[in-house]
């Protein structure tokens, strides 16, 4: 057995919040595998931070027009918070932009350069002249040489999908300036990758035949290609500065410095006895992540390890395979996402119920879909008419007989016997199941325990039996209360949120795994508390508001964007300019800031909502064409602008008493206009 655990999940970028596929694939195997060791006493340390270096942070700051500094402190921050509003117990969550990680990543480049483990090498790459910089492959643009498309980047066609490397690109244009590239030599360092090909030949083809099959497979595919040598540096302005004299303007490539950040948030959280997690053998390392981080980790992190010399490698690398969202895949920049902040906002004390959907449908060996359809189910059919059904009915009918009291314990029938010895037979199931990094299967033995709880009762009918036996619903319900002792262990990892609450209603502290297996964890007498229910059913609007909210994403994602324009042509789908009119002409419009606070549709329209609105001057309806662009209850509490001196008229029957002002493009889509910071109702704009 290990002396200690060292678990780690994949730095998520900070350029974005997190979704359920980072959830699913990453964080919430990683929890549940960190509850599950702790509760076992184990010593363990669960490393968690953001990933703030790269391109892609570059270019949304510049989009944004601003620092790449302002968009990773906002997403950091807000990545932070909501992992830790979902339970997600990493032991410290840091981040690539501090200084102990530039410290660690410094000097790790640093002892690999002066042990010459890097060769350095000149080639030719895109230089732009008008800003001054080498052009990493996503700033620049041209034809994609296998589709066509004109707006493909250096390194993808967003397209056709294609992997493209810059100098393929048709007409290449700098996505900074516009203008176009120049080819310059620049030297960069590579870690020679073929230098390690026969160690992780061996390490990881002979030594981890036990690793998934996904994560296997995709390494023998690397190995069989033959390993080339890989640049880890960069010419970039943001990221860790390459600590040798004369490489001014050059970074650690994010991908040599991410994984360091694991290294540098142990050292940042233990000071003084980072070294026995990264450096004695005692310790087991594990690596939760994504399938499309497979490479780094098991090939080109344990190529740096090995060279520095100094680092124990991963004992295992269970990748997960991705999730889609109702049937397509998630995608960042679509929008096409369920977002974990605006899922704990809008389903607040449901953090349990999308940590199991997540686990019961993860992505362990292929790519799964998550719908909301079944994550109703899941929560309806099984965390409330199978768990929460059984926790209720054994502290209710415990209230109702014995004043909330466990009962004694009398003779045990056969069948007792035989449920009391199924607990350590599932402890057993579940540990192994976690042991192996099967988390599906770990979850859907935990359940069984509720499952055998549920049959006992419906067999055993104590309800049935008060009238004439009390000594026998004595023992039926004290064996029933000791299985939701065990359940609050077992589900522990999977479902802390609800074992939190279920040990309020048994009133006991948690216990340790140790304790699991056996049916003498409540003493006769012990006092309960007043039963909850466990879980609540989640009725169909909410669902139905949910899946109408990616629908209108999806609508406006159909909509084209405004094709992009040759050289020389006239951009021509914007509408030409009215009329030039009097300034006593826009004097006359009454444009005012408003607040909607009621919208609902107008009954046989698809377009038209019926908005009431508070103007300031007083409370009013407006009917809107703007249905197909926005839900009644995403409208609602939003401020916007009315034209309010609009002469009345009456649409569909309803008296409409002014006009929502609304930005058109050429394709049609819509949106409103609204003020750029909260301001009173009923200001004046112009
Ligand atoms: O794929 C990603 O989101 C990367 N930011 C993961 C980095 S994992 C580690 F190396 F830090
Ligand atoms: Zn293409």
């Amino acid at each position: 057995m290990y002396k200690r655990y060292l678990i780690t999940s994949a730095l998520p970028y900070a350029n974005g919040p997190v979704h359920i596929g980072h959830l699913a694939g990453v964080y919430v195997p990683a929890d549940i595998y960190a509850r599950y060791l702790r509760l076992r006493g184990r010593d363990v340390v669960f490393i968690g931070g953001s990933d703030e270096h790269g391109v892609p942070i570059t270019i949304k700051a510049r989009h944004l027009g601003v620092s790449p500094q302002d968009v990773v402190d906002k997403y950091h921050n807000m990545i932070k918070d909501s992992f830790e509003r979902f339970g997600i117990t990493f032991d410290i969550y840091s981040r690539t932009t501090s200084r102990t990680h530039h410290e660690t990543a410094s000097a790790f480049f640093r002892k690999l350069y002066d042990d010459e483990k890097f060769i350095e090498q000149t080639s030719e790459q895109f230089y732009d002249e008008e800003s001054g910089q080498f052009l990493a492959d996503r700033y620049i643009v041209g034809t994609c040489p296998k589709c066509g498309f004109e707006r493909a980047y250096g390194d993808q066609c967003e397209s056709c999908g294609s992997t493209l490397s810059s100098n393929e690109l048709i007409n290449p244009k700098s996505a900074i300036s516009g203008s176009i590239p120049v080819l310059r030599q620049t030297s960069h360092w590579y870690l020679p990758l073929d230098r390690y090909q026969d160690f992780l030949e061996d390490w990881i083809l002979n030594g981890h035949k036990e690793w998934k099959t996904n994560v296997y497979g995709q390494c023998k595919s690397w190995l069989d290609q033959g390993l080339q040598p890989r640049a880890v540096s960069r010419d970039l302005s943001w990221g860790v500065p390459i600590p040798v004299e004369g490489a001014e303007g050059k970074v650690l490539y994010v991908w040599f410095d991410a994984p360091i950040g694991y290294i540098s948030n142990t050292k940042e959280l233990l000071p003084d006895t980072w070294e026995l997690y990264w450096k004695d053998a005692e310790t087991k390392l594990v690596h939760f992540i994504g399938k499309d981080n497979i490479v780094f980790h098991c090939i080109v992190f344990p190529s740096m390890l090995k060279a520095h010399g100094d680092f124990i490698l991963p004992d295992n690398v269970p990748a997960n395979e991705f999730l889609n969202l109702e049937g397509d895949k998630i995608s960042t920049s679509g929008n096409w996402a369920i977002w974990l902040h605006e899922y704990l906002d809008e389903l607040p004390g449901k953090e349990d119920v999308l940590r199991y959907a997540l686990c019961a449908n993860a992505p362990e060996t292929k790519d799964n879909d998550f719908t909301w359809k079944d994550f109703q189910t899941r929560n309806n059919s099984e965390l409330v008419a199978i768990l929460g059904n059984f926790i209720n009915r054994a502290l209710s009918l415990t209230q109702r007989y014995f004043d909330g009291k466990v009962p004694e314990i009398n003779d045990l029938t056969d069948y007792d016997r035989e449920v009391i010895a199924e607990i350590p037979v599932i402890r057993k199931e579940v540990e192994t199941a976690i042991e192996t990094f099967k988390f599906r299967e770990a979850l859907k033995k935990a359940m069984d325990l509720s499952r055998l709880g549920n049959k006992y009762l419906a067999d055993t009918e104590p309800w049935k039996i008060a009238k004439t036996d009390m000594n026998r619903v004595a023992t039926i319900l004290n064996i029933s209360l000791q299985i939701s002792a065990n359940l609050s262990i077992i589900l522990e990892p999977f479902l802390p949120f609800s074992m939190k609450k279920l040990r309020r209603m048994l009133n006991i502290d948690a216990l340790e795994w140790d304790k699991l297996g056996t049916a003498n964890l409540l003493s006769e007498g012990h006092q309960l508390a007043v039963p909850e229910l466990l879980f609540d059913k989640i009725e169909d609007d909410v669902i139905e508001a949910q899946i109408n909210k990616l629908q209108a994403t999806k609508k406006s994602n159909a909509s084209p964007p405004p094709s992009p324009h040759k050289e020389g042509e006239q951009v021509s789908n914007i509408a030409p300019q009215k009329e030039t009119i009097q300034f006593d002409d826009f004097g006359k419009m009454d444009v005012r800031t408003v607040t909607v606070v009621a919208a609902e549709r107008v009954p046989k329209t698809d377009k038209l909502l019926k908005l009431t609105i508070d103007t300031g001057l007083d409370t009013r309806i407006i009917v809107s064409g703007i249905a197909e662009f926005y839900q009644p209850e995403e409208i609602i509490g939003k401020q916007v602008c009315v034209l309010v001196n609009l002469a009345q008229r009456k649409i569909k029957g309803i008296e409409s008493q002014g006009m929502i002002l609304m930005a058109k493009n050429a394709s049609g889509k819509m949106c409103l206009v609204q003020p750029s910071e909260k301001i009173d109702n009923g200001a004046e704009v112009g």
